[in-house]
Parts: structure tokens; C-alpha cells; sequence
């Protein structure tokens, strides 16, 4: 009997994100870039309407009507697209939303192509749940990102494909014209879309198109942790096509019975946040432009375009081979975390480090400050 689970690799992030917090225990000062989470909370107004909802109403299972409408109107503000409340599936985090996609649509040993370098959840997943993840080497050339083309050489074809635009870790997007072409290949190959839209609402000059608007029958998931910045309270949707609700809603009440109660309250009050969260964005554009612009004159030069999410995937291979260890010695001698590629790329990740740039603009220029001076010193080899 093996006991080891099936694949499921170690998640470099938490033991860079363990080892920043042993430092920070010892006092010693520590810029968190490590892990993909906003450093702010949800919104005020949100947040007073969870001490609200704690004060006077029952925190028993529950799903919020009015939520599930909230949610569907978005696809009407951000998309233009009709969806009903119905077709709203509320789950603990875009997490929870893959696990309900993914044991819905397929069965065990069935071929899922994703990208590679991707969220290092989304393989780990499939292989828990008996799935064989069918790795795309995607690259510079193609930002990173699947092409039509990659999914039409995929011999025999896979049952399902999974997207991520924006991704984590590049932050690029797949263009109008590129999810197009996708959701053509896949209508005609037969194969199911599932597209992670959990970055929406978080991009540069760009606007994010939903898979919906190409491929009705994808099954897209989204979430509260990043653009509402609502990590911890573990609320996400999927947004499904009709002859998926039953199904959905079945596995949802036996695997999670419920969504958590007080997040739908303040998530919902969340939405009107606007305001606040823009705010956040703009914070985040002006982090990214002073990365881009800095990070080149300290030797880094090779990164992707970061058209959205909070990430910068930058290729530090000039500095060595091993960016687990470098990213251990970088927070070891300046406290800033960064995070290893290896997460995200089990084969090229070793040359990449993945930059979270969600924390405040004076973390950010502190954390150029710290990187110049670390190099300059020429410790890295
Ligand atoms: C692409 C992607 N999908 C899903 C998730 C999980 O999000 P949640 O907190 O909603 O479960 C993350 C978290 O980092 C992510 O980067």
C-alpha cells in the first residue's frame, strides 16, 4: 500500500512563506512577495457588515439568494452576458470550485491539458482526484499561455483543458482573438473547457474576456480571495452551463454542504467596495511599473508581460539554476520572500522566481533597495 498520495508535490511557497515567518518572529523585518495574496483586507464597509451579520443573524448553513444575483449581474457588467442566479454555484474559494468542476465532468484517468508553467493547484488536483494532467511547455514565445495550435497537435485529444487568464504566475492573458481560436479547437475536438477567471478585475490597460463570451459551455471559475481581497474568508463561484446546475448543486451539498455563511454576507457588501478596490489595483499598476522599469538595470531583464493578476515571472537563469535556494538566501539576507518558479514549473522552474507584488508601493521600492544592494554585493552564483 502506498501511502504517499497520489503526485501531489510540496508547495514551495509555504515553506518560503514558514521560513519569512520564523524570521518575522525574531523581529527581524520581512517584505512578503512570496505568496499570491492582496496585504489588504476586504473592504470596510464589508467588514462591518460581517459584525453586522455576526451580531443578528443565525450563522447556520446557508446560501445567499441575493449573492448568487449579484454575481450573475456581473456577467452582465463585465462581459455583457446573460446568466442566471441559478447558474451560479458558490464554493470555498475558486478551490473549491475546481474540485466540483473537475468530479463532475470527468472520470478517473481522463487527459487534462493546462499549461505549464500554471497554478501548481490545478495538477496537484487532478492527480488527487485519479485525473492525468497533460502538461503544455508554454514559453516566452507564446507568453506563456496554451495556443490553438498546441491543443490541435494533443494526440489523442484530452478530455478537458484548463485556462488561466490572467495567469498565475506570468500575469499574461489570452487575447479576444486567442480564446476564440481555443474555443473553437476544443468545440470541435470535443473537449471541455474549465477557464480559472479568478484574476478578473485585476489588469493593466487590458480588458479580460470572459471564456463565456466564446465558449457558452465552459465551466469558469472565480473567486473572492484576489480583486475583493478576501483570501481567508474561502468564498468562489463557478458560473456553469444549465445542464450542469443539477449535477453541480448535488456534489456541492455532499462535498461541502454549504458555502460559509458569514463570507456571503460580507462578500456581498464587498461588491459595492468599488471604490477601494480600484484604489487597490492602482496600487498594484504602479508596483508593477516600478518592477518593470527597476528590475532590468539589476541584470533581470527576461520577464514575462504582466497584463494582469499581481505577479511578475521573471527569468533569473544568469544568477544560477537553482531559484529554490536563491530565493531561501535572498530572504535569509535582505527579508524579502519571493517565491521559486519550481512551484509553477517543475521542469524550467529552477531559473524562475515569481514576484507578488499585492503589498504597498513603499514594500515594493524597499524590496528593489534590498535586491540592488544584495546583488551588487555579487553573493548569488
Ligand atoms: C489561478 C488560481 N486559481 C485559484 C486559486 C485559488 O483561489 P481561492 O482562494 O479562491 O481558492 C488561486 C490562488 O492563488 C490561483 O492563483
Amino acid at each position: 500500500m502506498n501511502d504517499a498520495g497520489p503526485g501531489v508535490e510540496p508547495f514551495y511557497a509555504v515553506e518560503i512563506n514558514r521560513l519569512a515567518n520564523e524570521r518575522a518572529r525574531r523581529g527581524l523585518p520581512v517584505i512578503h512577495m512570496e505568496v499570491g495574496q492582496p496585504s489588504a483586507g476586504a473592504p470596510r464597509a464589508a467588514i462591518e457588515e460581517g459584525h453586522r451579520a455576526l451580531r443578528d443573524e443565525p450563522q447556520g448553513y446557508w446560501e445567499s439568494g441575493a449573492l448568487k444575483e449579484r454575481i450573475a449581474a456581473l456577467y452582465g457588467e463585465r462581459y455583457q452576458l446573460a446568466r442566471t442566479p441559478s447558474q451560479i454555484i458558490l464554493s470555498a474559494g475558486a478551490s473549491g470550485a475546481l474540485v466540483l468542476a473537475i468530479s463532475v465532468q470527468f472520470r478517473p484517468g481522463a487527459r487534462i491539458a493546462l499549461a505549464r508553467p500554471g497554478y501548481p493547484a490545478h495538477r496537484n488536483v487532478l492527480r488527487a482526484f485519479g485525473l492525468t494532467p497533460v502538461e503544455l511547455d508554454c514559453g516566452p514565445q507564446t507568453r506563456f499561455q496554451p495556443t490553438a495550435a498546441m491543443i490541435e497537435a494533443l494526440d489523442p485529444a484530452p478530455a478537458g483543458l484548463i485556462l488561466t487568464s490572467p495567469s498565475n504566475p506570468t500575469g499574461t492573458m489570452l487575447d479576444h482573438g486567442e480564446l476564440a481560436a481555443l474555443a473553437r479547437i476544443c468545440r470541435a475536438r470535443g473537449i471541455q473547457i474549465i477557464s480559472d477567471e479568478t484574476y478578473h478585475g485585476i489588469t493593466f490597460g487590458r480588458h479580460a474576456h470572459s471564456m463565456l463570451e466564446f465558449e457558452p459551455e465552459a465551466v469558469v471559475l472565480n473567486s473572492f480571495s484576489k480583486y475583493w481581497c478576501m483570501t481567508g474568508w474561502r468564498l468562489g463561484w463557478a458560473a456553469v452551463p444549465s445542464r450542469l446546475v443539477d449535477v453541480m448543486n448535488r456534489y456541492s451539498a455532499n462535498i461541502f454542504l454549504a458555502p460559509p455563511t458569514l463570507a456571503q454576507h460580507v462578500a456581498l457588501a464587498a461588491m459595492d467596495g468599488r471604490a477601494e478596490l480600484e484604489a487597490h489595483v492602482a496600487t498594484y499598476a504602479r508596483n508593477r511599473q516600478l518592477l518593470m522599469r527597476e528590475l532590468p538595470g539589476l541584470g533581470i531583464t527576461r520577464m514575462a508581460p504582466v497584463d494582469g493578476a499581481f505577479y511578475l515571472y521573471a527569468d533569473i537563469s544568469h544568477l544560477g539554476n537553482n531559484s529554490l535556494q536563491w530565493c531561501r538566501e535572498l530572504l535569509d539576507a535582505t527579508g524579502v520572500a519571493l517565491n521559486t518558479g519550481r512551484d509553477f514549473d517543475s521542469i524550467n522552474g529552477g531559473r524562475f522566481v515569481r514576484i507578488s507584488f499585492a503589498v504597498s508601493t513603499r514594500e515594493t521600492e524597499q524590496a528593489i533597495e534590498l535586491l540592488a544592494g544584495w546583488l551588487r554585493q555579487g553573493k548569488p552564483k
